[in-house]
């Protein structure tokens, strides 16, 4: 028995003394201790079967093992708490004389927000209001009514999403706007007369991808309708912009084109800002850059927006707002604003 219990000891203090944290130690002392079954307590239970003086030596044997284990155990348990302290404290040092680090890196804005917030101010300048639409659009809005009924051809100018479960068989199927030209009715309809809107916005179309061909791009809209509103509004305005983007010797030229939302139309060419207009790769050799298309509203379309034609006249155009950015930065291939690739947005 006094064997036992000096083999016991042993092997508890060495026990203890490899513990590294609390849980472990509260482990060992249940093991040695515990009231149940603990190897120190089943061993003193055997205290009783010895002989009278047998006992006395061993029963303080036993006291000695116990107290000695104790105490191990209790020299352990301040150890762990002091230690557990001091880690707490390094870790959460501060060091208040290392300097600052290099400041995290700032988000910036994408290029099409660059030109688009630019335009934004140029035309707020100019008293016009800035309006978002709903990029999924009825088929009413986008086609209908800028005239373009259900057969007419032109709707196979663009390209259309059409989207599912949007009642596609129904009279008014829903497609993802193809142009920023949805907001014309809706403008007329919502605000009335006299009316002075940009609508800067996302479109799409189902294109084959290409260099110079995305489903995702941006357009830059506007309208003015008022009373004696003419085509030399409409090129004062167009001008302003043209010379506000390219500068001051920047002229503009405008060459019939069918659009069915206007009467005449017209496709915007501007002088080529890189050669001047004498020709180069940018433009093509043409000297010139196509980067509207505008024209006189149509009286259908003042009509769909409740506006009497006999009374009210005006304008509308609509910039290839992609184009512009492309043309800004000299960016050859359209696909990358759309990318999210950022070796291509951190150079903006
Ligand atoms: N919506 C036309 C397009 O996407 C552009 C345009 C707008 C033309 C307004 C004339 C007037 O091509």
């Amino acid at each position: 028995m006094q064997d036992k219990l000096l083999q016991l000891k042993t092997n508890a203090l060495a026990a203890i003394k490899l513990v590294k944290d609390k849980a472990r130690l509260e482990e060992i002392e249940n093991k040695l201790l515990g009231r149940k079954s603990g190897e120190l307590t089943e061993l003193l239970k055997g205290l009783k079967e010895l002989a009278a003086d047998t006992r006395k030596v061993v029963g303080q044997i036993a006291n000695e093992v116990k107290t000695e284990i104790e105490s191990a155990l209790q020299e352990k348990q301040q150890e762990l708490s002091t230690s557990s302290w001091a880690d707490a404290l390094e870790k959460e040092r501060v060091d208040i004389t290392q300097p600052a680090l290099p400041a995290a890196e700032y988000g910036h804005y994408h290029p099409n927000t660059i030109v688009q917030r630019d335009l934004e101010d140029l035309f707020t300048a100019m008293g016009f209001m800035v309006l978002d639409g709903p990029e999924l659009e009825s088929d009413y809005y986008n086609f209908t009514a800028v005239n373009i009924p259900a057969t007419h051809p032109a709707r196979d100018m663009q390209d259309t999403f059409y989207i599912k479960g949007h009642g596609q068989n129904s009279d008014s199927p829903w497609v993802m706007r193809t142009h920023t030209s949805t907001m014309q009715v809706r403008s007329l309809q919502k605000y009335g007369t006299p009316l002075k809107m940009i609508v800067p916005g996302k479109c799409y179309r189902n294109e084959a991808t290409d260099p110079r061909h995305e489903h995702t791009f941006y357009q830059l809209e506007g309208m003015v309708i008022d009373k004696g509103i003419t085509f030399s509004h409409l090129k004062g305005v167009l001008e302003a912009v043209a010379k506000h983007l390219y500068g001051e010797e920047t002229e503009v030229r405008l060459m019939p084109k069918f659009y069915p939302f206007v009467e005449p139309g017209v496709r915007g060419e501007v002088t080529c800002f890189l050669c001047k207009g004498k020709g180069c790769r940018l433009c093509k050799n043409s000297g010139w850059l196509e980067i509207f298309g505008a024209g006189m509203t149509h009286p259908n379309v003042l009509k769909e927006g409740g506006i009497d034609p006999n009374v009210y006249q005006g304008f509308a155009f609509g910039f290839g707002l992609t184009r512009l950015v492309m043309l800004k930065y000299g960016i050859s291939d359209v696909r990358l604003l759309e990318s999210g690739d950022l070796r291509f947005l951190e150079q903006f």
